[in-house]
């Protein structure tokens, strides 16, 4: 019979996100008053846990933080095997193991997006007890149907658009609005659809210039002298796919460290020269349709701030699952949302996954019914 679970420490790691404090009451508040056990919170991801910063999760902590944007924990992008100390790399899964078996703590609880999958999956491969929960605004976690923080994000970014469409009208402007999403269109592709945008661009679908441009004169020409274009920040055009698409395949191949190295630098020069995207993309457009553009980058407001009523609900059911996982010792899952309700997926198929849009979800057929473009 598996050992009774008597101490928990959860972490918040990756970028932020709204409902990662009602995550943590969930989980807290279940494993402290439901099954009587003990609750510890790491301080700033695996970080915390690598250098024993931790604070007690208590009644009173717990309390008044359901509404409360960010994380009460702190976050950081450190990963377990790869992390800074005093200047240097060093892979710190070793010091976490022993130092969570001293401090009597037998399971983690890691609340994160997909690299947090793939740290937490490496700890339960060096034998440490893990359960994670998915969050992340870009809604890009394998093998759930939901992560918390995305509905809220969706709701800033379809908010901002309604908003840019006055502002756009007035003015017979092209607004090119940029949002969030890495590599996953499912925010640009929600807001776009909610928000009425008249062109969606998603690093699903590589775009052609000439084709937005067309679409955009074809509105004018029918009198709809403005347009909103809302592009994912990780948005490409077919050209750029290309390229993207021969560096990440030399990567996959390469054997040597030296070769996945080079890759990886070649990988990350693209990704820099990418960032003004948006900005190449709303000049083109001027010049292709002579009408005046203007950009609009949503950035952090998309993920700051109070969580809707639909991420408070996910991420306390998320939490409150995780709490039964932990009291049945079933280790080494991530809590996946199933439809109105819950279920463990072993990690390893989590772990290295991501969840893009597919180019025939019904979201881009809704899209394409009411005549928005999606650049290809
Ligand atoms: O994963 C969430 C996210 O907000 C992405 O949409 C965005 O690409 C990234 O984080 C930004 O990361 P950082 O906080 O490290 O700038």
């Amino acid at each position: 019979m598996a050992k009774k679970v008597r101490r928990i420490g959860i972490l918040t790691a990756g970028g932020d996100s709204p409902g990662l404090n009602a995550a943590i009451r969930g989980v807290g508040k279940a494993a402290l008053s439901y099954f009587g056990m003990e609750v510890v919170g790491f301080r700033d991801g695996f970080r915390g846990l690598a250098e024993n910063r931790r604070i007690n999760l208590d009644r009173a902590a717990l309390s008044v933080i359901l509404t409360i944007g960010g994380t009460i924990l702190g976050t950081s992008r450190d990963k377990p095997h790869r992390m800074v100390i005093n200047g240097h790399t060093k892979d710190m899964t070793g010091v976490i193991r022993d130092n969570l078996q001293k401090w009597g703590i037998d399971c983690v609880v890691c609340l994160g997006g997909g690299g947090t999958q793939k740290s937490a999956f490496r700890l339960q491969q060096a034998g440490v007890n893990v359960i994670t929960l998915p969050k992340t605004i870009d809604n890009d976690v394998a093998m759930t149907d939901a992560t918390f923080g995305y509905a809220t994000a969706l709701g800033i970014a379809t908010d901002a658009i309604d908003r840019l469409h006055s502002t756009a009208h007035s003015h017979h402007r092209i607004i090119v609005v940029e949002i969030m999403g890495h590599r996953a269109g499912w925010l640009t592709l929600g807001a776009g659809v909610a928000g009425g945008a008249d062109v969606i661009l998603i690093p699903e679908i590589p775009y052609s210039v000439k084709k937005i441009a067309e679409a955009i004169r074809r509105r004018s020409k029918r009198g709809s002298t403005f347009s909103i274009v809302a592009v994912a920040e990780g948005a490409k055009s077919s050209d750029d796919a290309r390229i993207f698409g021969k560096a990440e395949k030399v990567l996959k191949r390469a054997v040597s460290l030296n070769e996945k190295l080079e890759a990886k630098r070649e990988i990350a020069a693209l990704e820099l020269r990418h960032q003004g995207n948006t900005m190449r993309l709303a000049r083109q457009l001027e010049e292709l349709t002579h009408l005046e553009s203007r950009v609009t980058i949503l950035g952090y407001v998309q993920r700051g701030g109070t969580p809707c009523a639909e991420d408070r609900i996910l991420a306390t059911s998320l939490g409150c699952a995780c709490a039964d996982l932990i009291n049945e010792g079933k280790f080494g899952v991530m809590v996946a949302a199933r439809g109105d309700g819950t279920e463990p997926v072993p990690l390893e198929e989590v772990a290295g996954k991501i969840k893009l849009v597919p180019p025939d979800h019904s979201w881009v057929k809704t899209a394409r019914r009411v005549e928005t473009c999606l650049g290809d």
